[in-house]
């Protein structure tokens, strides 16, 4: 764990009890997934629907309660943590959601929102002070500090998800987990909210983990990629390596997909790559084995584990 680092997740797992055609089944969302996040880096989660990366994102927090793993931040455990203890934890790592619409209650002012986790917290020490703090946050997100008055309703798609991040920096946290979004707005407005999370992160230091299941975005944005598939990490590294030299077989399949030299690709439906195995009967081996070009022997009978296959660059692949 280097000075720098501000989280550091050892094997997490999320298991959820479901029942299916009166079968009971556990499925392993998250399957011992690891990796570090540095201060004021920015950590991408990639990979196509239901491969976990949601489940990362709120196990980190215990949002969703993982059955095992090391969450390490600020010196604490927090898959250990309760209580007021947990809820600090929760003001320094924030969530942004994809929906600002859902996530906004469209009966509150914005000001009432913006404010919201400082009010409970008691974190202001007059009206004023608090009024002064929801102007300042709004002008961080570009939005004038006039929209404290308005409602969800009177805004843009773009306008609501400044709002939604502005929620997340009163008072101002170390880390932003970031779930799709920009997954619902129009490209061009993708990219404002997308700039404007890079100047978030230059100004305040943030370190942010951005999910998504948009290869392209996450390329605009990132300075480290982890790629998911069914529940595990198959490979992490630097953007720029994993997208000039990607080493895991799932990893150069959606690369391969994506044209140059503006990469565009919704992964999910649609996509050239087959259909994922069911998560509720996966064999035994590499959960990539069933769609795999190079599986084989070994592929078929143990599950490959994460290593490091050049430089910073780790790969989930016996054939590595
Ligand atoms: N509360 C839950 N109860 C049961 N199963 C769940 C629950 N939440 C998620 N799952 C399952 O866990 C797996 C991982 O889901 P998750 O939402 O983390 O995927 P995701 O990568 O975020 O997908 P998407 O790109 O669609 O958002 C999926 O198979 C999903 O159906
Ligand atoms: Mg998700």
């Amino acid at each position: 764990m280097s000075s720098e680092t501000i989280l550091d997740v050892a094997g997490l797992r999320t298991t959820f009890h479901v029942k299916r055609a009166n079968k009971k089944y556990a499925l392993k969302a998250v399957d011992n997934v690891s990796f570090h996040l540095d201060k004021g880096e920015i950590l991408g989660f990639v990979g196509e629907t239901g491969c976990g990366k949601t489940t990362v994102g709120r196990s980190i927090i215990k949002l969703t309660k993982p059955e095992g793993g090391v969450v390490t931040f600020g010196g604490n455990n927090i898959l250990n943590l309760t209580g007021r203890r947990l809820r600090e934890v929760r003001l320094k790592v924030r969530m942004v959601f994809q929906d600002p619409y859902a996530s906004l209650n469209p009966r509150r002012r914005i000001a009432d929102s913006v404010a919201e986790a400082g009010d409970i917290h008691k974190l202001f020490n007059s009206p004023q002070d608090r009024l002064k703090q929801i102007a300042e946050t709004l002008k961080r997100v570009g939005l004038d500090p006039s929209f404290a008055d308005r409602f969800p309703h009177e805004l843009s798609g773009g306008q609501r998800q400044r709002v939604g991040i502005a929620r997340a920096l009163l008072p101002i946290p170390g880390i932003i987990i970031a779930d799709e979004p920009v997954s619902a707005l129009d490209v061009s407005i993708q990219a404002q909210i997308l700039n404007l999370l890079l100047d978030l992160r230059k100004r305040l230091n943030l370190a942010i983990i951005f999910i998504s299941h948009d290869l392209s975005v996450v390329g605009q944005i990132c300075d480290r990629i982890a790629v998911m598939y069914l529940g595990r990490v198959v490979e992490i590294g630097e953007a720029e390596e994993l997208f000039n030299r990607p080493l895991h077989p799932y990893t150069q399949a959606l690369i391969h997909a994506v044209p140059k030299p503006n990469p565009r690709l919704r992964i999910g439906k649609g996509m050239a790559l087959g259909e994922p195995p069911s998560r509720f009967e996966l064999k035994p081996g590499c959960t990539y084995a069933d769609r795999c070009p190079l599986a084989e022997g070994v592929c078929l009978t143990d599950v490959p584990e994460i290593k490091t296959v050049k430089n910073a660059q780790m790969a989930a692949c016996h054939k590595l």
